[in-house]
């Protein structure tokens, strides 16, 4: 007889404004230097897990594809990491609905790992602290380890579980999502910054630097200070980029568009406008601005050429357990999505 306990939850996506690109040789998927991010309210996953003991492996649906090879297997540990503490697992079966691109540079490991960390522990029954639930969705992509948090989030280096840093309610701040390009990317980002690390000679600088890049965007956050969180975060974006692209093979997510709206951009900041931009492993180029600028940002970027659609995101809530009644099967829209 099959007997289910049935978990669901939502995840926002988080954009990093200090990077993370690399993990510690301590390994367990802890990074090698700490990150800093912002949590953003209209990319999001829904996940729904329940346990089935009648069945004899994982079977995970997302966007109403069937997951096989890898990425089932990454599934597979998490369902692992959540029952750790249990004998034996039973299998499971996941539905999951992202409301943007998958595995475009828009995230969707962050919120979709922190989604089914949320929803395999509640249908396990269990109340894990969030920074317990941190701490597992960072163990299956370091990033989802912010998305467990709303509004500003850290994760340090060689360290377990991140933390929040600042509500959503801290900052009138948005993050326009400038989609330059929504297929798959060439090299997903675990298997790039493995290549940047075994073969970057700037590697090792980056991770010498990258903690001092941080506690400026930290301060910056902190302080609202807007002029220090673009400067800093831009320069983080590109130190990141620039061992990316002298790695060998060169792991180069950037496109034509991409650099465009680099150049744009840092005009319009000298000519007063609030907008900074940042760029994850794709060429999608995510700008930050302040709330009261955001329709210039929206026009502006519209106006370019390259640019498929804009997404408008602001600091957004943490991860949550769903009720049972809510629908999975409508995605989770936002306002700009729908
Ligand atoms: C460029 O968290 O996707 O977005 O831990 O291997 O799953 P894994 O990597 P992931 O890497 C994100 C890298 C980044 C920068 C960032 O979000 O800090």
């Amino acid at each position: 007889m099959t007997t289910s306990k049935i978990g669901r939850a939502e995840a926002c996506a988080n954009i990093a404004l200090a990077k993370y690109w690399g993990k510690s040789p301590l390994g367990d998927n802890l990074t090698a230097v700490p990150s800093l991010s912002l949590t953003l309210d209209a990319l999001r996953s829904r996940t729904e897990v329940k346990w089935c003991t009648d069945q004899e492996q994982d079977e995970v649906v997302l966007n109403g594809e069937a997951v096989v090879g890898r990425p089932l297997q990454r599934v597979s540990h998490a369902l692992d990491l959540v029952h750790q503490e249990k004998q034996e697992r039973p299998k499971a079966k996941v539905l999951s609905l992202n409301n943007f691109p998958t595995a475009a540079g828009l995230a969707s490991s962050a919120s979709g790992f922190a989604a089914l960390i949320c929803a395999a522990a509640h249908a396990t029954g269990e109340k894990l602290p969030s920074s317990e639930l941190s701490n597992l969705a960072r163990k299956c992509s370091a990033s989802a380890g912010r998305s467990i948090f709303p509004g500003f989030a850290e994760l340090l280096a060689e360290t377990g579980p991140g933390a929040p840093i600042a509500p959503a309610n801290h900052w009138d701040v948005a993050m326009l999502v400038a989609v330059i390009a929504s297929g798959p990317k060439p090299i997903g980002s675990t298997g790039g910054m493995l290549q940047t690390a075994q073969t970057c000679p700037y590697y090792s600088a980056w991770v010498k630097d990258a903690p001092a890049v941080f506690d400026e965007v930290k301060a910056g956050v902190l302080e609202r200070d807007f002029e220090r969180v673009a400067i800093h975060m831009e320069h983080s974006t590109r130190m990141m980029h620039a061992t990316m692209i002298t790695s060998l093979p060169p792991v180069i997510y950037l496109k034509g568009p991409t650099i465009e709206l680099m150049h744009e951009i840092a005009k319009r900041r000298q000519k007063g406008h609030p907008e900074a931009y940042t760029m994850d492993a794709g060429p999608n180029v995510k700008v930050f601005t302040l709330g009261n600028h955001v329709a210039k940002t929206q026009a502006f970027l519209e106006s370019i050429p390259g640019v498929e659609k804009v997404i408008i995101c602001r600091p957004g809530p943490a991860a949550a357990e769903l009720s049972l009644d809510s629908s999975l099967e409508t995605a989770p829209r936002s306002r700009e999505l729908s």
